[in-house]
């Protein structure tokens, strides 16, 4: 038996990975273990939850596999420095300490975060290698081109590669500071938004603006050649010298000084979120038709924060030249330790890949599951009334019923998911066709910025009757953006077609009805697709199962399960608290059931929750 364990951390999302004979058991963020967003410290917890499902003692391991080379980071950061002091020092200085504390003595730290599994090789991989090896090895294609796209790794911000068999190459890289994902987090620094992790608000915000702003993009900030390849003006941008990501000649250019977060947005920033989206689809597409070109293969993977550009993606399974594509759901760095620990088994120690029909990911569901006892034990605690259901079948016509009864649904079952989205073990569910539930997910549950919609979770089987996409695609991971079928989209008023384009409220725009399903449909048409199948989601698929048969419609409105801030329940406790902390009607943590109208709630622990929580 060889058991490898993959990490990545101490830059952002740390996250662990064990991988046994080649088989992916386990998987999962550090941050849902100490309820610390995108937590960059060692993943111990993440570790001890790895070895423990895998019944695998630190003493055991044969491999660990670090997801990036640190001397090779490091010479970056020394390089920029030095390329840009005495103006850099202050970057410099900020990434210092991190860099002395840990990741320069990498080595000596595993060792003494794992002093007993002394035994084991220690691998560092490239980054951009653990990325690629994150997209191709659990893929379902025997061999397809590779595409990698991220902020920046230790030089490279994005690889083109081939994977065949058990083995991949990356053939051409694109290096800092010219960078896709920096680019694009520059927009979101400048909107107002938190770089790595408000990158999807502002590919929310992009569908209510007009890209007026994409000549001055490609004009001045950039050039991008016919291979893919992207240079970026430095005159414009601060991340190589300075703590911000745009410079004083960028906010000229653009009218004006970054938003101040949390500020009102003005049709200025919709309209640069707009442009940004187009140029990064234009720079992914041209990228994609070169790793065509290069490879000739007729699948693509992707990986790397960039594939998580979910409207990107669904455009180029759509006008690109890849008949298919497969996105690994932990795309950004949290991914680096499965794709680490992946590129030791196939990559180094040569075993073959076993391929299958869907993918090695099961359904991404990878994390902690819960315990009867552990649930029984967690609500009695609290004191919580509950019901119990012994046939699955029960429970999930009541389920249905509720939902269609327009209850919101906090959805805790089977094990937590790898990546950022939720995909129906650690949700919270809605009815898509009722035409206040996008509000009332926002406002009451949320407590965020409400412009965007929610996605959608089909019955995979039904799913090109609802969303315009291929026949065969399908979108497990909610990585696709795919339009509403004209067939299921509305005429508007004359008085909401006056909303659409005039009103400066955001949530008016997004609550007007233009489909039957208005809950999961943005103002452009389009919509986040999950599709759902037995294979990967078992009690998911037949909850959407139950909720078809009660009221013909297969969709439900998937969102993750937390509030604003938090990282997404892991947990019973978890859930419990946030289920106590907002308006969720009602709670299902496996077999049981908790009504809110039973549960006595108190003000303080709902505050006292909420506070810890900064607004992302
Ligand atoms: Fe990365």
């Amino acid at each position: 038996m060889t058991s490898i364990l993959g990490i990545s951390a101490f830059y952002h999302d740390s996250a662990a990975a064990l991988v046994v004979d080649g088989r992916i058991v386990a998987a999962a963020q550090e941050e849902r273990f100490t309820r610390k967003k995108h937590d960059p410290g060692f993943p111990s917890h993440a570790v001890d939850y790895c070895l423990g499902c895998g019944g695998v003692k630190p003493g055991q391991l044969d491999y660990i596999a670090f997801y990036d080379k640190p001397l090779l980071k490091f010479d970056r950061l020394l390089e920029t420095y030095l390329g840009f002091a005495p103006r850099g020092f202050a970057s410099f200085r900020e990434a210092m300490p991190l860099w002395l504390k840990g990741k320069i003595h990498m080595r000596r730290l595993i060792r003494h975060e794992l002093p007993e599994a002394r035994q084991a090789k220690l691998v560092f991989t490239e980054h951009h290698e653990s990325h690629a090896a994150s997209a191709f090895f659990p893929s379902p294609f025997e061999s397809a081109a590779i595409l990698t796209v991220d902020g920046v790794g230790e030089w490279s911000t994005a690889a083109i590669g081939v994977g065949k068999g058990n083995h991949l190459e990356l053939l051409q890289e694109l290096h800092f500071p010219h960078s896709p994902g920096l680019l694009y987090s520059a927009f979101t620094y400048y909107c107002g938004f938190k770089v790595n992790s408000g990158e999807y608000k502002l590919m929310g915000l992009a569908p209510y603006g007009q890209p007026r702003f994409a000549s001055l993009i490609r004009d001045h900030l950039m050039s991008l050649r016919e291979d893919g390849s992207l240079w970026l003006n430095q005159d414009y941008f601060n991340y190589c010298q300075g703590l911000t990501m745009t410079n004083e000649r960028f906010h000229q250019l653009f009218g004006g000084p970054p938003r101040r977060p949390e500020s009102p947005l003005e049709s200025r920033h919709l309209d640069l979120a707009a442009s940004i989206q187009l140029v990064i689809e234009e720079i992914v597409l041209r990228m994609a038709v070169e790793a065509h070109r290069l490879t000739g293969e007729k699948k693509l993977v992707l990986a790397g924060g960039v594939a998580l550009n979910c409207v990107a993606n669904g455009k180029l399974l759509r006008a690109g030249p890849f008949e298919e594509l497969w996105i690994q759901p932990a795309a950004g760095d949290a991914g680096g330790a499965l794709g680490a620990a992946c590129f030791v088994w196939h990559q180094l120690l040569e075993n073959p890949r076993v391929i299958h029909a869907g993918d090695q990911q099961q359904g991404s569901l990878l994390g902690p599951v819960a315990t009867p006892t552990e649930i029984i034990q967690c609500l009695n605690d609290a004191g919580v009334p509950f019901e119990q259901f012994s046939e699955e079948s029960v429970l999930l016509a009541e389920v249905a019923r509720l939902l269609a009864a327009g209850k919101i649904v906090g959805w805790f079952q089977g094990r937590m998911e790898f990546g950022p989205r939720a995909l129906g073990g650690r949700s919270i569910l809605g009815d898509p066709r009722n035409i206040g539930m996008q509000s009332q997910m926002n406002v009451k549950i949320k407590f965020r910025e409400s412009f965007r919609p929610f996605a959608p979770a089909v019955l995979r089987e039904r799913a090109a009757e609802f969303f315009e996409l291929p026949a065969n695609a399908e979108s497990p991971y909610m990585l696709l953006v795919a339009p509403v079928r004209k067939e299921h989209r509305l005429a508007l008023k004359a008085a909401d077609e006056k909303t659409m384009a005039e009103d400066p409220d955001l949530r008016h725009r997004v609550n007007v009805i233009r489909s039957t399903l208005p809950a999961i449909t943005h103002v452009d048409f389009s919509a986040r697709v999950q599709t759902v199948d037995e294979a990967r989601n078992g009690r998911f698929y037949r909850l959407l199962k139950a909720f078809e048969q009660l009221t013909g419609c297969p969709v439900l409105v998937n969102t993750s399960f937390n509030v604003r801030g938090e990282p997404i329940v892991s947990a019973p406790a978890d859930a419990l608290r946030c289920f106590l902390a907002t308006d969720m009607d009602v709670l299902v943590l496996e077999n049981q059931l908790v009504r809110k109208e039973k549960v006595a709630v108190h003000s303080l622990d709902r505050e006292r929750h909420l506070k810890q929580f900064e607004p992302d």
